[in-house]
């Protein structure tokens, strides 16, 4: 079982290759940094590419040798919180960048590689941030309701040929992304465990190539209080 994480070497990307890990999977993590080794299982590989100005192809052409991958989580992606009028333009085209821009151009070369296999998935986190817009969220919740719409549009192109297309789209998640950016509120009852979204996403996207869920909206209860 072979698992690629673009972006996200930290939080919820380790949390995932931890799950498949104890599965006896393989990760290869794609993103800028090396992944933080706490508890990491030990069988991950690390490629480091800056996936916004990186050769995405040259990326890719380095996974070629961990063979056929089974499930690919794009988990890269940038908050931007500012009141919109005040926001700074490079903010903003960074933000588009590492939210939209490289998902669409990955998930490209993701769907040609795993074409034809049913069984394998992509995994896009979006945000439940693509539903409830709001004051602070208006391009971040732009960006996602744009990452959610093209997984949806792209799953139909598929059809029943595979790759399973799979959008999440969690509320708070305790990460350090989510305390840096709700002024700790992640460490309440409002945030749910990067272990337990892990956990969901192994179960999906690991299931029988059969079931077709699309789309995930998992939050703690306390995030609607
Ligand atoms: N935490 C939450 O509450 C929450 C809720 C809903 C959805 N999400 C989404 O879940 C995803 C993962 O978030 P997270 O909480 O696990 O935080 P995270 O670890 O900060 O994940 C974002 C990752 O994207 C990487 N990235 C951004 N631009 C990149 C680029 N150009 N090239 C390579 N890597 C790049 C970042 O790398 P660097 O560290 O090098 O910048 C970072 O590792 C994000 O898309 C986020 O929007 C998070």
């Amino acid at each position: 079982m072979r698992l690629v994480v673009f972006g996200s070497t930290s939080s919820i990307g380790s949390a995932v290759a931890k799950r498949f890990g104890r599965a006896g999977g393989t990760t290869v993590f794609v993103g800028r940094r090396e992944p933080e080794a706490v508890d990491l299982v030990g069988n991950e590989y690390v490629s480091l590419a800056d996936l916004r100005t990186s050769s995405l192809d040259a990326a890719f052409s380095s996974l070629e040798d961990i063979g056929e991958i089974d499930v690919a989580l794009f988990a890269m992606g940038r908050f931007i919180g500012n009141v919109f009028i005040d926001a700074d333009d490079d903010d903003i085209a960074g933000a588009i960048q590492d939210n939209l821009t490289s998902t669409i151009l990955i998930a490209k070369r993701a769907i040609a590689a795993m074409q034809g296999r049913p069984s394998a998935a992509i995994v896009i986190l979006s945000s439940i941030a693509a539903e409830t817009a709001g004051p602070g969220l208006v391009v971040y919740g732009a960006l996602k309701a744009a990452v959610s719409t093209f997984a949806k549009a792209v799953r139909q192109e598929l059809g029943s040929n595979g790759p399973r297309i799979i959008c999440f789209e969690p509320g708070l998640v305790d990460t350090a992304f989510a305390r840096d950016h709700h002024s700790g509120a992640a460490s309440t009852d409002s945030a749910m465990s990067a272990s337990t979204l892990a956990d969901l996403i192994f179960k999906i996207a690991w299931s029988e190539p059969n079931l077709c869920v699309d789309l995930v909206r998992p939050t703690s209860l306390g995030f609607w209080d």
